[in-house]
């Protein structure tokens, strides 16, 4: 950059600071419940991907594609809880489900009909599910079969891949891994085929499980090459191992997940987020044959526990959502209208000339500030200012993101909504193209 002037054009990190004053100014009942609740919350939270700095707004309600905060600003939400809020808020159908699971009791402690329902419905949708048992989060699905994993081969560890996303305790996106649970990980690298076969076959005697997003979510969403994918599978074949497709995202990708698309099926599947039509959700299903170590009436079957395993919120709302909601016909246009709105987004960027870029499939996307093609995640660049950037100026515009730039659209979205992202991103493009421009060189 010597052929350029330093001293007059705005940085990033001045950019940052004149924005971070606005959000400040903006938002003075947020922050002054974050700084109360710092007393009774560690940093005031309670899901560490709720905070950023300044401070984070609080919401006070939400309703179709909109969100409502404590100071009176409304937003378009575009982060849709990292794919969780695929449905928007308080759709009606799912709503009305909720209300009338709510009349006819809570809690159980047996079985109910929601259950044999929704479980038969994730049977016939996804390619990979013979079998499906539910459970919480997302998490719990995915240690739930890395468990069933290392008991049906009788080995232990465990492939994943950097960048890889699977829970708060299963988190390959960073350096910092203390809280991880204690499998016997064995890394790989994602999207590149000839590594990780050769990583397989040193460790095929021991290899227990391959666990992989069929396209990085909270590491970037960088869509898995079939190649990659592909390798896994006939690899896991090979020696024996269990290859598990974490589907908690994907899976709204098309009628049968990201696994129908590719024509590649996994021995199991774990699902989370909107498939409980907003309430909290997990399941994991496959092969019968390893599903059915389950069967409680088998002497050697394995105890699969959990007091909320089949909360009647979740699966009535989940059950209504997916079968009457997400059909297989609303999942593909759903899928087609992300793409579109990704092409135009991209279009953007690439008639300012600013080294902007974002990757993705369907509806769920994350913007790049960085020139190049990303295929891996050794591709990212390291520079956060850009998005937190971009970030506190989407806030300040009325739509609400993720820090890291991660989006995704909602059945709720109309096109005026989707029209209006698409013009917010020029205008943010344009009030800092010298900074993005000169920084991002
Ligand atoms: C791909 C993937 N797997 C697993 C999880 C964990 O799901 P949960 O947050 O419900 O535990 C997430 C959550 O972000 C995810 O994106």
């Amino acid at each position: 950059m010597s052929g350029h002037s330093t001293t007059q054009r705005p940085s990033l990190s001045d950019a940052i600071k004149e924005t971070t004053q606005r959000y400040v100014a903006a938002n003075p009942r947020s922050q002054a419940k974050f700084e109360e609740a710092t007393q009774y919350l560690p940093g005031a939270d309670t899901r560490t991907v709720n905070h950023y700095d300044p401070f984070p707004i609080t919401i006070v309600r939400g309703k179709g594609s909109n969100l409502f905060d404590l100071d009176g600003n409304t937003y378009t939400d575009f982060l849709g809880d990292y794919t969780a809020g695929l449905y928007g808020h308080s759709h009606p159908t799912i709503c009305a489900a909720i209300v009338k699971a709510l009349e006819g009791g809570l809690t159980f402690g047996g079985p109910h009909s929601n259950q044999h329902e929704f479980a038969k419905l994730l049977c016939a949708r996804f390619p990979s599910i013979e079998r499906v048992r539910f459970a919480n989060s997302g998490t719990e699905a995915n240690l739930m079969s890395l468990s069933l994993a290392r008991v049906a081969t009788g080995r232990t560890e465990v492939l994943a891949f950097e960048g890889g996303y699977h829970g708060g305790i299963l988190d390959f996106t960073g350096p910092d891994r203390r809280l991880n649970a204690s499998f016997s990980w064995v890394m790989g690298s994602y999207n590149d085929p000839a590594a990780t076969r050769e990583l397989m076959s040193r460790h095929q005697d021991n290899l227990a499980a391959v666990i992989v997003e069929p396209m990085l979510g909270g590491g970037g969403c960088i869509p898995g090459t079939k190649e990659f994918l592909d390798t896994l599978r006939q690899e896991s074949e090979r020696i024996g191992a269990i290859l598990i497709f974490d589907e908690v995202q994907t899976s709204r990708l098309g009628p049968g997940g990201l696994q129908q698309n590719l024509g590649i099926t996994p021995d199991l599947t774990t699902l989370g987020k909107y498939l409980g039509g907003g309430a909290s959700f997990g399941a994991f299903g496959g092969r019968a044959d390893l599903m059915e170590l389950f069967d409680p009436r088998r002497k050697d079957n394995l105890h699969h526990a959990g007091t909320h395993n089949n909360n009647v919120i979740s699966l009535s709302a989940g059950l209504v959502g997916f079968r009457d909601v997400y059909t297989p016909e609303v999942a593909e246009a759903h899928t087609n209208r992300g793409e579109q709105l990704r092409a135009r987004l991209n279009l953007v960027a690439e008639k300012r000339g600013i080294p902007a870029h974002l990757t993705g499939l369907g509806s769920i996307m994350n913007v790049h500030f960085q020139r190049g093609r990303i295929r891996r995640r050794e591709d990212l660049l390291a520079n956060r200012l850009p998005t937190d950037l971009f970030h506190l100026e989407m806030l300040l515009s009325g739509f609400y993101v993720a820090r890291r730039g991660f989006m995704s659209l909602s059945l709720a979205h109309t096109e005026k909504d989707c029209d209006r992202l698409v013009k917010a991103f020029d205008t943010f493009l344009e009030q800092h193209e010298v900074a993005l421009g000169f920084d991002l060189a």
